[in-house]
């Protein structure tokens, strides 16, 4: 009896993943924790930095063609493993390492695609709440208005509680391989894709 509900789930698993090629990603809200002007890089951390090192990568593309958006700018940020954001009151000195810690903006190169490292997030409180592990991405591009979203992790167990988790923006979080510090490489695939600009009024 498992096994048509198990071929009825992977049918319904693959056909989300391919109807959400042709769906605009959701929108999220910005949070108070954004900080303009992060450096450009494809790590967002030192390579010892606390917590499962993780990869997000993915495809970034445009409605209605779904072509890919090379020269696309994804602006993210997150918390260290225990749940805190540099700089979060915002007077962080814009030199310092420090104020953009886990922070950057990541270029989308050919074909659409994007990576960069980091670590997992972690929880942190926003009374009467937890947040679910998430990332905020900021994506813009020329051709198309800008996306103010969030990604979550699947198996988090405050994803029922916080308010602003979507189903659609959850992804899974795979394991990689065996880094020499004993720690596992996770992977996570955040694909974006633009909705088409409004027309402007003749
Ligand atoms: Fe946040």
């Amino acid at each position: 009896m498992d096994e048509p509900v198990g071929l009825r789930g992977r049918f319904l698993h693959r056909s989300r993943a391919m109807l959400a090629r042709y769906m605009p990603t959701a929108d999220n809200v910005r949070g108070p924790f954004y900080r303009a002007n992060a450096p450009f890089r494809d790590r967002l951390c030192p390579a010892e930095e606390p917590g499962t090192p993780l990869i997000v990568h993915g495809v970034v593309s445009g409605l209605p063609s779904c072509r890919p958006l090379q020269g696309a700018i994804l602006d993210v940020w997150q918390t260290n493993a225990r749940g805190f954001y540099s700089n979060m009151l915002g007077f962080g000195n814009p030199a310092s390492p420090k104020t953009f810690h886990l922070r950057g903006r990541v270029r989308v190169g050919a074909d659409g695609e994007y990576r960069w490292f980091s670590i997992v997030p972690g929880h942190y409180p926003l009374w009467p709440f937890t947040r679910a592990r998430h990332i905020h991405v900021v994506v813009t591009h020329d051709d198309y208005p800008a996306l103010v979203t969030q990604m979550f992790f699947e198996g988090d167990e405050y994803l029922r509680w916080d308010p602003w988790a979507k189903a659609s923006l959850v992804v899974p979080l795979v394991a990689e391989n065996r880094l020499s510090d004993g720690r596992t490489l996770h992977a996570a695939r955040f694909d974006i894709v633009l909705p088409e600009r409004a027309e402007s009024p003749q």
